[in-house]
């Protein structure tokens, strides 16, 4: 039998604590959700109606569970999209006290590479863990479940327990490995509709009961067939290993994108013709400029660390070399653009489309565009202008401070809130990132299908209303049909590009058009390239207007 919940706590408000917490929250209206944080900015804009985290999604399932859903008032959610009132049970705090009343205690802290000491480069950075940690020790009431939500490196549900039993002697507490495999950009998605759930304990009794619990929360919207119990230590590799083998994906259809731009061969048509076969599958086949992102990089840097610290030397450098990998694609692409230019970029201006690690995010950590633009600095270009629809220029600017601060003073560096402007007069575009708006050809128009996931039993029908709106490239008039009735929202209860408060009250560039290649090709300056770091431009298209194209994985 598996003890009843009344109140969880989320340590850490990043992109995994506060989705998680959030997604928790809407499933179970009578579990109190409380997520802790020591930053009291972040606590701040979790409270307020600019999350810090953007998920399409998320703010409705905020709004819902940390407002009490009542919306009455709520112009624009009017009926039929006006909610039921339900009572409030998300809430987030910077007082250690919430971890004493709570029954499970989620970890989900960010937990970096370490950059100093023994380890530097490899090892996973646990101080941020190990300090919430001694919280946690400190106040966390007899008998309460810890779960390991963040990426740790194996072994860390017995270092936690140590710890426990230091700090705490004979106080009964239960440790659990319960790691999150949410994409970003797809947080909500993921969480709602999850491929598995993976619970690793001590595997003792009270260990199994304690994942019992974990796992009874999670059968509210997931069926138990999709949840796996392991012990811990099998938990934790898993997390980096399906990471690690995502990533390898990624680097090994990058090397065959080097041997296709030697020979005749489209990496996206090798790509295609091996996805068909059900044993590879088609997925994290695209060729482009490599992963970027705060996961994969360092979750490979800590499993070969692991396998040396096992003396597993020749384990540790296979897995190295996916990252090796991952970085020799940018330099290969920056070098063809220096190339191009007779090894000459004085005086030219290029143009970055795409900032983020991906798209659909405003994300900057372990950007490519990063290494791609240290690189081109180097040969002296007159400018690089840069436009991402998601990013905060803050947020480029401090990337780029990072690598090369004085192209930022001397302003050979610049933002802009626009893409037309960015590549004008440029001598070369770069597409960095997958962002569907910078294709030449329209995308298949996409339905969310969020709401169909999100509330499955107690769907209110006004959760589609804010994702399709403000989230989706088309903003024609939109129809659909839930629960047998039929909706119609047209453009203009949609916000605008830069809206400060729409209807939802969402922060950010939220209607991004696609850009006109044509503006962009009459604008550009001699020799116009166009080098397309995802292969997702159609080149015939835009060599139609005079521009050259190289595309990753294709011979130019
Ligand atoms: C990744 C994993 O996909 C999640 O399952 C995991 O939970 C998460 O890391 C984590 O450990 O927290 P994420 O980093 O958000 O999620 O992004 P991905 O969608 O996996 O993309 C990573 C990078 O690979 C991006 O730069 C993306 O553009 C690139 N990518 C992806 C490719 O270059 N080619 C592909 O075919 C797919």
């Amino acid at each position: 039998a598996s003890e009843p919940v009344k109140s969880v706590c989320v340590v850490g408000a990043g992109y995994v604590g506060g989705p998680t917490a959030a997604v928790l929250a809407l499933y179970h209206p009578s579990i109190t959700v409380e997520v802790l944080d020591r930053d009291p900015r972040r606590i701040q804009q979790w409270q307020s109606p600019h999350l810090p985290v953007h998920e399409s999604g998320l703010e409705t399932v905020v709004r819902t569970v940390r407002d009490g859903a009542d919306m009455a008032g709520d112009e624009g959610l009017t009926d039929p999209l006006s909610v039921q009132k339900r009572g409030r049970n998300l809430f987030f705090t910077c007082d250690t006290a919430t971890i004493a009343r709570a029954d499970i205690v989620f970890m989900a802290v960010n937990t970096p590479t370490k950059t100093f000491g023994v380890g530097a480069g490899c090892a996973t950075n646990m101080t941020a863990f190990d300090s919430a940690m001694r919280e946690v020790a400190a106040h966390a009431k007899p008998g309460a479940i810890i779960v390991e939500k963040s990426t740790v490196p194996g072994g860390t549900a017995e270092r936690v327990r140590k710890m426990l039993s230091t700090y705490r002697p004979g106080v009964p507490f239960e440790v659990l490995s319960n790691p999150e495999f949410l994409a970003e950009g797809c947080a909500i998605d993921n969480l709602t509709a999850p491929d598995r759930v993976l619970i690793g304990s001590a595997g003792t009794p009270s260990g199994r009961r304690a994942a019992r619990t974990l796992a009874n929360l999670y059968e509210a919207w997931v069926p138990s067939s999709k949840i796996l119990q392991t012990n811990s230590w099998s938990s934790e590799l898993a997390k980096l290993v399906a990471n690690a083998m995502l990533a390898q994906r990624i680097s090994s259809i990058n090397s065959i994108s080097a041997i296709c731009e030697k020979t005749g061969a489209e990496v996206d048509q090798v790509a295609h013709a091996i996805g068909l076969d059900a044993r590879i599958g088609p997925q994290f086949l695209k060729a482009g400029l490599g992963f970027g992102g705060s996961c994969f990089r360092k979750d490979i840097a800590s499993l070969a660390y692991l396998a040396e610290s096992l003396g597993l030397d020749d384990v540790a450098h296979y897995w190295r070399q996916v990252n090796v990998m991952n970085e020799r694609q940018r330099d290969r692409f920056s070098r063809k653009v220096i190339d191009c230019f007779e090894r000459n970029l004085v005086g030219r201006k290029l143009a970055i489309l795409g900032f983020a690690f991906k798209k659909n995010t405003g994300d900057t950590r372990e950007s490519l565009a990063v290494d791609v633009i240290r690189q081109l600095l180097e040969e002296r270009p007159a400018e690089i202008a840069i436009f991402d629809p998601y990013c905060r220029p803050e947020d480029i600017l401090r990337e780029i401070m990072s690598v090369a601060p004085e192209a930022v003073h001397n302003e050979v560096v610049k933002i802009s809130s626009d893409p037309y402007l960015a590549c004008s007069q440029a001598h070369a575009v770069l597409v960095v990132t997958d962002c569907d708006q910078f294709r030449n050809t329209r995308p298949k128009k996409k339905r969310a299908t969020t709401q169909s996931v999100l509330f499955p039993q107690k769907s209110p029908a006004w959760a589609p209303a804010h994702d399709l709106l403000c989230h989706e490239t088309t903003l024609e008039r939109e129809t659909w049909t839930h629960d047998g009735v039929s909706y119609q929202l047209n453009a203009q209860d949609a916000c605008s590009p830069n809206c400060s408060d729409c209807r939802t009250t969402c922060d950010r560039p939220s209607v991004t058009e696609q850009v006109e290649w044509t503006r962009i090709a009459y604008n550009m300056l001699e020799p116009r390239w166009v080098f397309d770091g995802r292969g997702q431009l159609d080149a015939a298209e835009l060599e139609k207007l005079g521009v050259r194209v190289d595309t990753v994985g294709r011979r130019t």
